[in-house]
């Protein structure tokens, strides 16, 4: 949720700022600005997307060697040219660029204002730099130190760039619940909320920690926290590549991320399960694991489709487990009082590992005594780090908003998981502990043959693109799956979808089937296949049009669906794995048919590091 950059070395700066930008563009995309230094303090922003700000910069003169850039997503004022960042203190002698919300903007506001600061915007971030500006001149001390007293004082969750007109070497940094890494190169300095428009320069790189302020002046780095102590930064190495983060020749990220599934599983699989040695473990799960063998509850956090994961993964650790399962929103459980008993254990998942909500929550139940296993994709994420332990998904950057890849990867983890904590306590044989690990290793395979559907599900969306609502049903463990593909359609084609258990329809949702009404069924062989062939009726009786998932061969459904759509089968609980691949190519058809922007649909962000 808005992506920050900034450059100080020997290069121009401009055309790092532009480039990292549209790297992060993903985190938000209504508004871009950058600001530089060169004698004078110059802040270029527009209104819409990066591509427009370097349109508008091509007419300008830009050369400098050290600048600020910020791609937004609103939070405080409509998006802009003056609500977008860079934002200037009164004096025009300081820039910011901001990643958060302060959440006691509008007192400070109301202080300053009755000190004789004018505001141009309507955001937080420009309260932010004024308060800074504001305590420099009065307590008449380095920006450094008005920096650290401002954030004493601030409540909310931020990571900042500032510069100076005054000090055209330094940059200033500062994090707490929103994400910076800096890049450290030749004689040269990068700040980016993530990694990827700076790892085309150099690998190594410091992952800012919350309350630390990074200072790089004249060449070199300092960190310390916002106490005043100095820490001596830990310098990574990273574990990227550019083709990941490019498109490589598909249209959208989000296709080839739909694509990559196979390499993305498959990964995530890598040396974790060998069937062939009944090997099955997750490394960074050792401490802990007793723990969650023993537990008497799991509650599962997580938003969005991580919480889909999540609900699939109720099912699995119930069945494979029989450990109770409790799956909630992270955004409710934080402000819930919930009862954490010992004995309880919480699994956190997030692609990004920065969703605010989850972060919070995972405070809340760490503060009341539970063990936290993170479910992230993002390595050194503030998620993974929050918690005690936890395995990765190493799905690979997912950059299309919509997420795909890293659903599939997370349920994939989750199941290990299951499985794991299931043999350690006896409640899966011996047998069937050998065949979901063959049937874990087989995933990639069919999942592939799941993408080969495409063309079929390209021709099922130019009949359905113009639907004003669709239904999705499911059972089991499919029936996240029905909740995970109607959030995929509505976020990126804007087409209004809901997801129900196919067995509460009749409660409700029957009222809404005619003959306009699309009705997706995953009707995957499992154990309420037939109680499902009965809801196909019940669809097709009320002249519902039914689009049916079915496992290979399936010749009952086909007679009564009007399109069938045929997956691999597997183990039914593996099954959300290959059963959502079609779903999420009939979102990304219908809304490219409609004309949407699916990579950067409307109102979304990548990382929701806003509450
Ligand atoms: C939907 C989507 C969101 C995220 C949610 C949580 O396609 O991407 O619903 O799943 O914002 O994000 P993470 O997993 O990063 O915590």
């Amino acid at each position: 949720m808005c992506g920050i950059v900034a450059y100080v070395g020997n290069k121009e700066a401009t055309p790092i700022l532009i480039k990292g930008l549209k790297r992060l563009e993903y985190r938000g995309y209504d508004s871009a600005g950058i600001a530089l230094l060169n004698g004078n303090l110059n802040v270029y922003k527009k209104k819409g997307k990066v591509s427009e700000l370097e349109e508008y910069l091509k007419d300008q003169k830009v050369d400098s060697n050290i600048g600020i850039g910020h791609t937004r997503w609103a939070t405080h004022g409509v998006p802009n040219d003056v609500n977008a960042h860079p934002h200037f203190s009164g004096k025009r002698e300081l820039a910011i660029i901001h990643n958060g919300i302060i959440e006691n903007y509008a007192s400070l506001k109301l202080d300053l204002e009755q000190r004789g600061h004018v505001f141009l915007s309507e955001t937080d971030s420009e309260v932010f730099i004024h308060f800074i500006e504001d305590i420099r001149d009065n307590n008449q001390c380095s920006l450094e130190e008005a920096v650290r007293l401002a954030l004493t004082k601030v409540v909310g969750a931020y990571a900042i760039v500032i510069i100076s007109k005054d000090d055209p070497n330094q940059l200033i940094a500062a994090r707490k619940g929103s994400p910076l890494v800096i890049g450290l190169g030749q004689g040269e300095f990068f700040i980016a909320s993530d990694a990827s428009p700076i790892i085309e320069y150099t690998n190594e790189v410091v992952y800012l920690n919350d309350l630390e302020i990074a200072v790089i002046k004249d060449g070199r780095l300092s960190i310390k926290t916002i106490e005043d102590v100095q820490t001596t930064p830990y310098i990574q190495r990273l574990d990227l590549e550019l083709d990941q983060i490019e498109k490589g020749g598909y249209e959208h990220f989000m296709l080839k991320e739909i694509f990559e599934q196979p390499k993305s599983i498959k990964d995530c699989l890598r040396g974790r399960v060998i069937s062939e040695q009944a090997h099955l473990a997750l490394g960074g799960i050792r401490q802990y694991l007793n723990k969650l063998v023993n537990a008497d509850r799991i509650i599962i956090l997580g938003c969005g489709t991580s919480w889909h994961a999540g609900l699939v993964a109720e099912y699995i650790f119930e069945e494979f487990a029989r450990i109770p399962v409790e799956v909630e929103y992270a955004s409710e459980f934080r402000y819930r009082n919930p009862i954490i008993k010992e004995g309880d254990v919480v699994i956190a998942i997030s692609q990004s590992g920065e969703t605010a909500d989850t972060l919070a929550a995972i405070e809340l139940a760490k503060a009341k005594g539970a063990i936290i296993f993170g479910v992230c994709n993002v390595v050194g994420s503030s998620i993974a780090r929050a918690s005690h332990e936890g395995a990765y998904l190493h799905a690979g950057p997912e950059i299309g908003v919509a997420s795909t890849k890293a659903f599939t990867a997370q349920v994939t983890v989750l199941t290990m998981m299951a499985i794991i904590v299931g043999h350690r306590r006896g409640t899966i044989k011996e047998s069937l502990f050998h065949q979901l690990l063959v049937d874990l290793e087989n995933l990639p395979v069919k999942v592939e043959k799941a993408l080969k559907t495409n063309e079929q599900i390209k021709y099922i969306s130019s009949i359905f693109k113009d639907a004003r609502n669709f239904l999705y049903l499911g059972r089991g463990a499919n029936f996240p799956v029905a909740l995970e593909g109607a959030l995929k359609l509505k976020e990126i084609s804007y087409i209004h979808a809901e997801g129900y258990p196919a067995a509460e329809m009749k409660h409700g949702p029957i009222a809404l089937i005619d003959e306009e009404m699309p009705v997706m069924v995953i009707a995957t062989k499992d154990q309420t296949y037939e109680k499902i062939v009965s809801n196909i009726q019940e669809v097709r009786a009320r002249k519902g049009k039914v689009i049916a998932i079915v496992t290979e061969g399936d010749k009952q459904i086909e007679a009564m669906a009007d399109f069938v759509i045929e997956v691999p089968g597997t183990h039914e609980f593996l099954m959300p794995i290959i059963s959502v691949v079609p779903l999420q190519l009939l979102s990304y058809h219908i809304a490219v048919m409609r004309g949407c922007n699916v990579d950067q649909p409307r109102n979304l962000a990548k990382s929701v590091t806003v509450e």
